[in-house]
């Protein structure tokens, strides 16, 4: 059992091990940004790194780019973003706190429901399904808010200002001058820098359709609501993939990617039951969309979104022809036809990914009679993957073990450790996600040996020196989630 029932042990735990602090944090913390601390920063890089080999290295078909983060201003208004990248905003005007006005009437539903109201919730759930149909969105939403006389959860005042639509995007200067042509966004999504490239990748690589562009990279919303840790942040890293496709071929294409995605949530030790899909309706989807699915996990605040699934259509590159005056249709040699392809999107962060990665293995477990907090991470995400133990400080043992930790950090991530004792050491370590514990003891020097001891069931064997990196790349390829 991980026994979370909020995100608050994460947030500790993350904390005092030096995985995630608060950007800015001695002077009072930015809201929604988040530094990554030492074991953090192998840890996404791990995951990141799992990512990118899925994708391009399993892939004889799938290429890499690096896109800028700034790009033409024009990109995001043919990508629409421009004009439709917005969130319904209101605010709460005794205590000035912004509120997303949708996310307040759900909330309010919640509570409906919890109270045993669940007739008026439905009601306003239809309501809420149905808002931009009666009048404009934000005065649906205003109504429904001022009608059910929904309160400021902060301050218990029911004094609202009225519904806006609020952009996310970033925009800042550009160059020496700071005329109004001369702003740029931050990029709210990477999946720009692949469809705007899509010409260069086709014309210089020797791909052709089906084909894929893979990309991590930085992303930038102003997130109107931002108060559950790196599961919404204003800064965050996403790692997107667009499949470009034949019309026509689209549909398998989506289903096929939707599939290999949840797998490999799997295969990175994520448990099955934590995860499911979960489809758009046909009546909710984006006006370019032909299908979408979130890929969800079971976190601590609920089933939530970590990957989003989508059949793109032709929509981008269509708008981007049209913007830039350039061809971005795609000769097809074999069959002799043109067409402007599809593209199936595969788009996850990597931060609430990392927090699914932390939420799903961390256990609080009854040892002795005394408790220990492990972390039982996939042994290829362990940001230390081995622990180097001299059983005690004594200059024989050292010797020892500072040949072995010198030898395993060809291969792997150590932490050699000989402060405190070795049972304080154990649990720093299973703390950190440490998958494997080398012990260098005094029988040890005699015969050769030392002991590896496991970090998910603290089970120990000995094993003779020589074959210590051997005997790990085997455990590690075993392992299994449990
Ligand atoms: N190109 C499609 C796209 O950007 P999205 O559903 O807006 O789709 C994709 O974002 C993924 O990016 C989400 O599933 C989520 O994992 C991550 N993401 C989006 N906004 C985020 C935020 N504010 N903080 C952290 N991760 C975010």
């Amino acid at each position: 059992m991980s026994n979370l029932d909020s995100l608050d042990k994460i947030v500790s735990l993350a904390k005092s091990r030096g995985f995630i602090f608060q950007s800015s944090e001695i002077y009072g913390g930015l809201s929604a940004v988040y530094d990554y601390g030492p074991l953090g920063v192998e840890l996404k890089r791990n995951i990141r790194n799992a990512w990118w080999k899925e994708m391009t290295q399993r892939h004889d078909n799938i290429v890499g780019v690096d896109a800028a983060i700034f790009m033409h201003p024009k990109v995001w208004e043919a990508s629409g973003h421009v004009g439709g990248f917005n969130d319904p905003m209101i605010d709460d005007k005794q205590s000035k706190k912004r509120y997303r006005a949708d996310m307040l009437i759900e909330q309010f539903i919640a509570k409906l429901n919890k109270d045993g109201k669940g007739e008026k919730a439905e009601e306003i759930q239809q309501l809420l399904d149905t808002s931009g149909t009666r009048k404009s969105l934000t005065e649906d939403l205003y109504d429904i808010i001022i009608e059910n006389e929904i309160k400021s959860p902060d301050s218990g005042a029911f004094d609202w200002t009225e519904v806006r639509q609020f952009n996310l995007m970033f925009k800042t200067q550009f160059g020496a001058t700071s005329s109004e042509e001369d702003g740029v966004y931050l990029r709210p999504e990477t999946a720009q820098g692949i469809f705007v490239n899509y010409k260069n990748v086709l014309d210089t690589s020797r791909v052709s359709v089906p084909f894929g562009i893979a990309q991590t990279g930085k992303a930038f919303r102003n997130e109107v609501v931002a108060r559950q840790f790196v599961f919404r942040m204003r800064e965050f890293e996403q790692m997107e993939m667009q499949y470009f496709v034949e019309p026509g071929t689209d549909k398998n294409a989506y289903e096929e990617w939707l599939q290999k995605r949840l797998n490999w949530h799997k295969s990175i030790g994520i448990r099955e039951e934590n995860l499911r899909t979960a489809p758009h309706p046909q009546d909710k989807l984006a006006h370019y969309a032909r299908a979408a699915a979130d890929i969800q996990y079971k976190y601590p605040i609920g089933w939530q979104e970590v990957e989003g699934i989508h059949n793109r259509s032709d929509f981008d590159l269509t708008q981007h022809q049209e913007f830039s005056g350039k061809k971005l249709d795609y000769f097809d040699q074999k069959n002799q036809k043109r067409y402007i392809p599809y593209v199936i999107e595969t788009s996850v962060g990597l931060d609430r990914l990392t927090l699914m990665v932390l939420c799903d293995a961390y256990r609080e477990e009854e040892v002795d009679g005394d408790n220990r907090t492990v972390l039982k991470l996939d042994p290829r995400l362990a940001p230390v993957q081995v622990g180097v133990l001299p059983l005690i400080k004594k200059p024989e043992l050292q010797e020892l073990a500072y040949k072995i930790d010198k030898d395993l950090r060809e291969d792997f991530s150590v932490q050699y450790d000989e402060a405190g004792s070795i049972g304080k050491r154990y649990r720093r370590l299973d703390e950190a996600g440490t998958p494997f514990c080398i012990t260098v003891d005094f029988d040890g020097l005699e015969d050769s040996t030392v002991t590896i001891r496991h970090r998910d069931d603290m089970s120990q064997k000995r094993i003779s020196v020589d074959k210590v990196a051997d005997v790990i790349k085997t455990e590690m390829k075993n392992w299994k989630a449990n």
